[in-house]
């Protein structure tokens, strides 16, 4: 059996492909999803992908993956910025964690600029569109091995 990992994403991301695509591109999160799932495979990955709009479903995905998968990538979306919750989910686990986002953060408005999930990563990967979740897979495969 391959090693799992976990790509976890939070509010609104349901909405890629019509959502402010000036920002967030005009991939949906279906396309973002078998993009991953064929770079996961190649890596000789299986790949759990799931989406959320719930804090609290979001702390249960990250729960569910432990002790089952290798490690999470997250993209909280907006509840990175505020969620303690998801945070100490992440600490509580133990698994190896990216976080990533869509558009470089840091280059938005001051309330983005704070994560609440980064203490609690291995690394963040922000600012590539669809291809910062690729590059998660590339650095977390790099970090397992
Ligand atoms: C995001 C950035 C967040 O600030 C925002 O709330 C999102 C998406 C991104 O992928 O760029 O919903 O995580």
């Amino acid at each position: 059996m391959s090693a799992r990992i976990d790509i976890i994403n939070g509010p609104n991301l349901n909405l890629l492909g019509t959502r402010e695509p000036g920002i967030y591109g005009a991939q949906t999160l279906a396309d973002i999803e078998s993009e991953c799932r064929a770079h996961a495979g190649g890596l000789g990955y299986d790949l759990v992908f799931r989406q959320s709009n719930s804090e609290g479903e979001i702390v249960g995905f990250i729960q569910d993956a432990a002790p089952k998968s290798s490690g999470i990538i997250i993209n909280a979306a907006a509840y990175t910025h505020t969620s303690i919750a998801i945070g100490d989910a992440i600490k509580a686990v133990g698994l190896p964690t990216i976080e990533v986002h869509l558009s470089n953060v840091h280059a938005r408005e001051e309330f983005r600029h704070k994560s609440m999930i980064a203490s609690a990563a291995i690394g963040i990967i922000c600012g590539f569109g669809a291809q910062s979740y690729r590059l998660a897979l590339d650095a977390m495969h790099a970090y397992l091995k």
